[in-house]
């Protein structure tokens, strides 16, 4: 089934996958191309809109970037955003000047509700603008349509060709209307139906997968990850019981986590392997206290274990991938597609005999897979979980790993994650776990000496994971915490709490 598409050119700027995962979230398909992708390759994609993101260059600098103009003869409708509005100007004979003042942030502004754009919208209403520059004069057969004190152009349009452009951000959340906007331009301006939601998806990936498949045979390495257990739900609505997942438990799993991930699938049409190899990671990681080498370690005895199972499976016909949308994604800014080096994307797995991947998750943005994951009816532990480390707590906790450790580690962060999801800031907070040091300190418990291990709890909230900040947990959550595991975890009288930015630190601790 053809999707109705709408392709989001990336100028460079900061909002370009959230710009597509709102035209998503408004159930129209969505993808994110370079500036750089010829016109032909448009025309021949059939979007039903276009839309051009901000950046952070100058329009009037030859060096910035450009697009032909031909683009806005198309007959495909356009949106400009920030950017992509002051570009359409420039192109289309208008003038962008730098402003005196920049105007940043939360910003009044008025529509005019007579815009197919503002339709059904307040006149006045709060955007969030982020520019330098400015549009001085609209182009020949534009008008202004939303004005702020410091930016007379604040939307332009030119409906009789479809163009439209607005200079604040109608993606980010601070623009009262912002999802409004966006809205009116993809149902009243591009006059779409709105043919994407989960439930097609799983559709039409069911029925390709099928197809390719046939009578062939699907291995998937489960890491009990959200991505791997919603890969692994969908190939098994598809394929049944062609599907083998391997799932190799190091035993360096959160609390619980290795049986949670059997429970969730063991009763599922699929041949589930649950290789607990625990004892095996643990002879290899004893003494160990280098982070590079205890990653190097775990990395090589996975595919070790792995090699070992698929080995007694056989040939397979395809191996799937959990690689999602972000991973795949081009970058107006960079001349390659960028691609993350995650352990999901780049180097393919020679030591399984197969003859294909196949990735039916390469088109999803990572909420999207979470809520395909509701869809195929997987349990909410599975599909909200956090990243989580491919090493597990061996990089949580510093020094040389012990069973006994392992066992302190997983109780206190079992503590830590319950008082956070009581308190309800598990959605605010993107990542948050416990780190056993290797400090020992001493405390008084009863009439006791103690001298035990000191626990750090890291709670970081980011949208890249590249950058991040440190939660502002409020005292009285971390009072309990404290208090739960000092007294429920024997081996820890002291917690100090991470409060460091990433840069400089990391958010692991190895
Ligand atoms: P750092 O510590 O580099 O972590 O700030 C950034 C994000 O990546 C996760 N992380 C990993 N994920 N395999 C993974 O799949 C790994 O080896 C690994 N190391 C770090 C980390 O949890 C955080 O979300």
């Amino acid at each position: 089934m053809k999707h109705e598409l709408v392709i989001v050119l990336d100028f460079g700027g900061q909002y370009n996958q959230l710009i597509a995962r709102r035209v998503r979230d408004l159930n129209v398909y969505c993808e994110v191309k370079s500036y750089k992708t010829p016109i032909d390759e448009i025309k021949k994609m059939n979007p039903v809109g276009i839309i051009f993101t901000g950046g952070p260059n100058s329009v009037y600098l030859e060096t910035s970037p450009t697009i032909s103009p031909e683009i806005f003869n198309l007959n495909i409708p356009v949106l400009g955003i920030c950017y992509g509005s002051q570009l359409m100007a420039h192109l289309l004979g208008g003038e962008v000047k730098s402003a005196e003042t920049s105007e940043y942030g939360k910003t009044e502004t008025s529509f005019s509700p007579e815009s197919l754009m503002f339709k059904g919208l307040k006149e006045k209403s709060i955007t969030w603008m982020s520019h330098t520059d400015r549009i001085e004069k609209v182009p020949e057969g534009f008008k202004i349509t939303a004005f702020s004190k410091s930016c007379p152009v604040a939307a332009m349009e030119n409906s009789k060709k479809g163009l439209y452009a607005v200079q604040f951000h109608p993606e980010v959340s601070h623009t009262e209307q912002g999802n409004e906007i966006l809205r009116n331009f993809l149902y009243e301006v591009c006059g779409v139906k709105g043919d994407w939601s989960m439930k097609n998806y799983i559709n039409t990936a069911v029925n390709n997968v099928r197809e390719k498949v046939g009578d062939g045979k699907v291995l998937l390495a489960l890491s009990g990850g959200v991505d791997s257990s919603v890969l692994a739900a969908l190939l098994s609505k598809a394929v049944g019981s062609k599907l083998t997942c391997i799932f190799v438990d190091h035993g360096l799993m959160r609390k619980n986590e290795g049986d949670e991930v059997e429970a969730a699938f063991k009763d599922r049409d699929l041949n589930f392997i649950r290789v607990n190899a625990g004892e095996r990671f643990l002879t290899k990681l004893k003494d160990v206290t280098d982070p590079e080498t205890k990653r190097k370690i775990i990395g090589e005895e996975f595919i070790r274990v792995f090699e070992e199972e698929a080995k007694k499976i056989g040939k397979v016909d395809y191996f799937a991938q959990g690689t999602i949308y972000p991973d795949v994604i081009e970058s107006g800014s960079g001349d390659a597609a960028v691609i993350k080096s995650h352990h999901n994307v780049g180097g393919l797995p020679d030591y399984v005999d197969f003859k294909e991947i196949i990735e039916p998750l390469r088109l999803l943005f990572k909420d999207e897979v979470r809520r395909l994951g509701r869809e195929l009816e997987l349990p909410d532990y599975l599909v909200n979980r956090q990243p989580f480390p491919g090493p597990g707590l061996a990089i949580r906790i510093i020094g040389a790993i012990t069973e006994e450790k392992i066992k302190i580690l997983q109780d206190a962060d079992f503590i830590f994650r319950e008082e956070i999801a009581k308190a309800n800031l598990d959605t605010e907070i993107n990542q948050y776990f416990a780190v056993l040091t290797n400090m020992r300190s001493v405390g008084v418990m009863g009439d006791f000496r103690t001298y035990d291990y000191t626990l750090a709890i890291r709670a970081v909230t980011t949208t890249d994971f590249m950058t991040a900040d440190f939660a502002q947990i409020p005292y009285p959550t971390l009072a309990k915490i404290s208090n739960r595991i000092v007294n429920e975890v024997s081996n820890i009288n002291r917690i100090v709490y991470d409060i460091t930015t990433k840069p400089p630190s990391t958010i692991e601790w190895e």
